[in-house]
């Protein structure tokens, strides 16, 4: 978390840095502040969003064309205006943004305390430019030599950009399990913890790997060496493919409610060339790179955390059903201190929307220590689970801005749901008749996710229903308990309801002693299978008074008799039902977070990519 961004050119730094801090907020919300330099450094910041900093600077200096800046999500230290980076080194010499935790603070900061160094933030960061300092004075190196001894001190992950006011033609940048990418001009650089913010100024960049520092500088260009041994690396530009509009609102209130209603395209997108049913064939190039690895695996172990981890639940339902291989889910961060059995033999499968996720990395590396072949669901392209996995697929849904996850839901599910496809074909778990029902089927789902977002006006009537009760229970079975659980946990990410996804049937082993009249339960009963069983457990909720919404199949009679509210959308193969049941769900928590006043796409205390353990 924590977003980055920098710039050296012939342009002014402020509008740059600015408008590239407001793409990046995504990755946190608790302070901005940015450092220009023009003959000397200029340091402001803030508590608070990138809009307060704006209004902070409106009066003040804003010339240079050398600047970093930075949007903080708080990890060591409260938000506030002296928390905030730019942090400054004691001398004032240098200033440094960082996104990432330096884990030894606490013995480096005592021994520079010990050396006269004083301190006034409580943030790990501003150690880290106290360290360079010392080094810089004690070694008089130059600044890109005492970042590399500095770095070489620290332990934990960080992104960092340097200015040294008394070697200003230069930024040094560096990584270590935190992003960074730095983009290419004419004569000018950019810096910034994703593309979003250099895409309008060119699409040459290079992704710095893990261990790498770079010295962007206007004479001199670019040059990147390994922190540990300081050998020169060949930087591997990169041309990006992202559409700037895709960056912008494009006339809706919030991107989540856009992002919402892109999902017929980004589901259609993530199966373009991959999938023809008239001819009958589906394909994943990744899948195909490794086939015999990957279809002969003894089981395949899915990590993720968050939405992501949702999807690779609902991928265990398809994986074991359709392909008949053994999956199991974990949490990222559970699976990494648990000391689990992987072996050559497995397949370890990273979902994330960001590709950055720490603990899913962390997972990652694990099982490439075991000799398991790890395979990546992405979103970002060139993102760092994308580059360390031995293969994968991008699932193109386009850039995510809402911090609460929904078109890369979407994204991920029908990505995992062709996996499912081409491996029951491949292994030969399914019939032909079925594979091409199902993959007809499938062709169909981005209209019927364009027929699903036509509920809007009924679920926005529901919401007003339902806006201000403190707590909601939702249950689903089969392949509809993982949309349960992200139903819920779209409702709390965003208007801080607490919210509860359950397995219908266990519902009856605690959850139901919550249910009277004042309980709103939403039931997805659209799957075919356990149908008589979902009425059942309707029929209970019922008993204890509960409002029942209930997600139903279009024409659907017996629950809508029984149910307060009732949702229809269109039948699917039961196989794909979550593609189609979670629309309504993401609809009805964002009514609701308008409705009670939340800032739909910057919940607080979230962040979208979660970059620290
Ligand atoms: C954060 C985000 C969630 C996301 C999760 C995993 O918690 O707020 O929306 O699902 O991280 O992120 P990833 O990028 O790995 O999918």
């Amino acid at each position: 978390m924590c977003g980055i961004v920098g710039y050296i050119g012939n342009k002014d730094a402020y509008p740059i840095l600015i408008k590239g801090l407001q793409r990046l907020e995504y990755r946190g919300y608790d302070s901005a502040g940015i450092a220009l330099f023009n003959g000397s450094l200029n340091i402001y910041k803030q508590k608070g969003k990138v809009s307060q900093l704006i209004s902070f600077t409106t009066e003040k200096d804003k010339k240079g064309s050398i600047g970093i800046g930075h949007t903080r999500w708080a990890t060591h230290g409260e938000p506030n205006d002296v928390n905030a980076h730019p942090h400054t080194s004691g001398n004032g010499r240098l200033t440094l943004i960082h996104n990432g935790i330096i884990e030894n603070y606490a013995p480096i900061k005592a021994m520079l305390q010990r050396e006269g160094h004083v301190f006034e933030s409580d943030t790990d960061t501003e150690v880290l430019v106290h360290l360079i300092e010392e080094i810089q004075d004690k070694e008089n190196l130059s600044i890109e030599e005492a970042v590399r001894a500095a770095l070489n001190k620290v332990i934990g992950a960080y992104a960092i950009v340097v200015i040294d006011r008394n070697d200003p033609d230069k930024l040094v940048a560096a990584r270590k399990a935190s992003p960074l990418v730095i983009g290419i001009g004419e004569g000018e650089f950019f810096i910034a913890s994703d593309a979003t913010p250099i895409i309008e100024h060119t699409k040459q960049v290079v992704y710095l790997n893990d261990g790498e520092i770079a010295v962007v500088s206007r004479k001199e260009g670019l040059q990147i060496k390994n922190i540990t041994d300081n050998e020169i690396r060949t930087p591997f530009i990169h041309e990006l493919d992202m559409q700037i509009e895709l960056l912008e609102k494009g006339g809706y209130d919030y991107f989540m409610l856009k992002e919402i209603h892109e999902q017929p395209t980004t589901v259609d997108d993530c199966m373009r060339g991959r999938l023809n049913a008239k001819e009958g064939w589906i394909t994943l190039g990744g899948l195909k790179e490794h086939k015999n690895k990957i279809s002969k695996a003894n089981r395949f172990i899915i990590a993720a955390c968050g939405t992501s981890w949702h999807s690779g639940l609902i991928a265990e339902y398809l994986i074991e059903d359709l392909a008949r291989i053994p999956v199991e889910v974990e949490y990222a961060s559970e699976f990494r201190y648990r000391n689990p059995i992987i072996t050559e033999n497995d397949v370890v499968i990273a979902i994330s929307q960001s590709g950055e996720t720490a603990d899913t990395l962390a997972a990652l590396e694990l099982a490439k220590r075991k000799g398991a072949l790890t395979y990546g669901i992405c979103n970002v392209v060139g993102s760092s689970i994308a580059r360390v996995t031995d293969s994968g697929s991008y699932i193109h849904a386009g850039p995510e801005i809402g911090v609460a996850s929904t078109k890369a839901f979407t994204g991920q599910v029908t990505l995992l749901t062709m996996m499912a496809l081409c491996l029951a074909r491949e292994k030969g778990t399914i019939s032909n008749s079925y594979f091409h029902t199902l993959i007809t089927e499938l062709e169909n789902i981005p209209r019927k996710v364009g027929e699903a977002l036509k509920c809007d006006a009924q679920v926005k009537y529901i919401a007003e229903e339902i806006k201000d009760s403190p707590n909601a229970l939702y249950l689903g079975r089969g392949y509809n308990f993982p949309v349960a659980l992200e139903g819920a946990l779209k409702l709390k990410e965003i208007s801080y309801i607490h919210a509860e996804g359950y397995p219908a049937a266990e519902m009856k082993h605690g959850p139901i002693a919550l249910i009277d009249e004042n309980m709103p339960v939403v039931v997805i009963a659209t799957n075919k299978s356990a149908y008589e069983k979902v009425v059942s457990n309707v029929q209970e909720v019922k008993a204890r008074k509960g409002k029942i919404i209930a997600v139903v199949n279009e024409g659907e009679k017996t629950i809508s008799e029984i149910a307060d509210y009732t949702i229809e959308i269109p039948h699917t193969e039961e196989p794909f039902t979550p593609l189609l049941s979670v629309i309504p769900l993401q609809l009805l928590s964002y009514h609701i977070a308008v409705m009670r006043g939340c800032n739909v796409d910057q919940p607080r205390n979230l962040a979208k990519s979660v970059t620290v353990e």
